[in-house]
């Protein structure tokens, strides 16, 4: 049940089981959408930690994808990599998809940078943009925070009208800039899945202000940001939204695109993190 997992002990003793493996505490955390996980292949001198073996943490149903933390640096920035993630849809509750943002608080994270692949529903994204979050629609139905409020993790009622941070925006777009890059920026709206939309929910979400849709990310960053975490999210426009174009979605196309940006991606994100510190 929600209330025990996210008791601040299970909290505490998840982190110091990381602690005591690593030798200084990681500022930049980072969780990778769907194909986007190819930075893990750059975190230098890397402690890994399996999910399986962290007390309290919620294990991975991909089959062959055992779970895990890689803790290391990048561009000399310590960072806690997730090295796969829990969507809702595959049957986590939204405080189980969110349990590792509160272990990164608890060992030392400051920043979060959130990647997601996404379907465009702005008419002028196309697939292979990469989009900064500006805000999101939190449609899942689901919230992280239900429950009882335990003070020492965040106040009960949490501000949320800067959930995607302004400065860190600002810094992406200036790495950007250097690569003669521009990321389109916009509105994600998080629905729980795992089906793609119909078509009038596309129509639906677009006239709510949605500019691009996607199955995670909201309920990790309502907690990153009731845990004080300054979130940094960046879409891949994997697809456009169901019928856009003249054609079905499928999983297929989302690995294609987000292989054919991940050489452009990680660029950016290279020069982004060292960026991120305050
Ligand atoms: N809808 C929802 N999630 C997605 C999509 C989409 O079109 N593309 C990648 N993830």
């Amino acid at each position: 049940m929600s209330l025990q997992v996210l008791s601040y002990t299970h909290i505490q003793e998840a982190a110091e089981f990381i602690l005591k493996q690593i030798p200084s505490e990681p500022e930049v955390g980072l969780i990778l959408g769907s194909g986007l996980g190819v930075l893990a292949d750059l975190v230098e001198e890397p402690v890994t930690i399996a999910y399986e073996s962290i007390p309290h943490f919620p294990q991975s149903t991909v089959e062959g994808h055992a779970g895990e933390l890689l803790i290391g640096t990048i561009k000399g920035r310590t960072v806690v990599l997730m090295k796969g993630r829990f969507h809702m849809y595959e049957g986590y509750g939204p405080e189980m998809t969110a349990f590792p943002v509160r272990v990164m608080k608890a060992i030392g994270v400051k920043q979060l940078l959130v990647t997601n692949a996404a379907g465009g529903i702005n008419m002028s994204y196309e697939a292979g943009d990469l989009m900064l979050i500006s805000d999101h629609l939190n449609m899942t139905g689901q919230n992280p925070l239900t429950g009882a409020n335990d003070d020492k993790l965040g106040v009960r009622f949490p501000d949320m009208s800067e959930a995607y941070s302004h400065r860190l925006r600002t810094i992406a777009k200036e790495v950007g800039a250097r690569h003669n890059f521009t990321f389109q920026e916009g509105v994600y709206a998080g629905l729980l899945g795992p089906n793609y939309e119909t078509p009038a929910e596309i129509r639906m979400l677009r006239a709510l202000g949605a500019d691009a849709v996607g199955m995670s990310t909201v309920s990790e960053v309502i907690v990153a940001r009731h845990a004080g975490i300054e979130v940094l999210g960046i879409s891949c426009i994997s697809n456009m939204a169901a019928g856009i174009l003249d054609q079905p979605l499928s999983h297929a196309e989302v690995m294609e695109t987000a292989e054919k940006v991940k050489g452009q991606f990680l660029q950016l994100v290279l020069d982004i993190i060292p960026a991120m510190a305050e």
